[in-house]
């Protein structure tokens, strides 16, 4: 099995979107896709609804996941660990015990080489159309990941 963690801050806008989205174009019964925020204001939380919305509109459901918080034990859980933005970058490998956990830890659109900013922008104070650009650069993003772990022999 392998192991996918999507981050963002707050785990309800852009990393649910990135759950679902690779969840999508991955098999179930070798592929495992979870994600978390750095921050704890939304653990237990659902995706906020704007992002629910979005991925609805792209046949994408993700109602049934709520918001958890990062813990150091997901360097253990995972074998890639995808975050949104540099912030979250730093937040994360805070946390970071050695080396190899760094090393898990990638900036999601640096999968990317056609994409100049590598930064997914947080739509949580934008309107509908912000989350519709984060799901477009997400949906570039995780069809690259998908198409790398489906033809790599692990
Ligand atoms: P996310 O967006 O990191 O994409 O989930 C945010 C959601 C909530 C907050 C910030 C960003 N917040 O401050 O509550």
């Amino acid at each position: 099995m392998t192991r996918i963690l999507m981050v963002c801050l707050g785990n309800i806008c852009r990393s649910p979107l990135a759950h679902g989205i690779l969840e999508s174009k991955l098999p179930k019964d070798t592929f495992y896709v979870d994600s978390a925020g750095t921050a704890n204001y939304h653990v237990g939380d659902l995706p906020d609804q704007r992002s629910i919305t979005v991925a609805q509109n792209h046949g994408i459901y993700i109602s049934h996941q709520r918001g958890r918080q990062f813990k150091t034990s997901d360097f253990d859980t995972f074998d890639y660990i995808y975050v949104m933005d540099q912030s979250n970058y730093d937040n994360v490998t805070k946390l970071a015990r050695n080396t190899n956990d760094i090393g898990k830890v990638k900036l999601i659109l640096e999968v990317d080489d056609t994409v100049k900013n590598k930064r997914v922008p947080d739509p949580y104070y934008g309107e509908i159309s912000d989350f519709e650009h984060v799901f477009t650069l997400l949906d570039l993003a995780c069809s690259i990941i998908s198409k790398t772990l489906t033809n790599k022999d692990l």
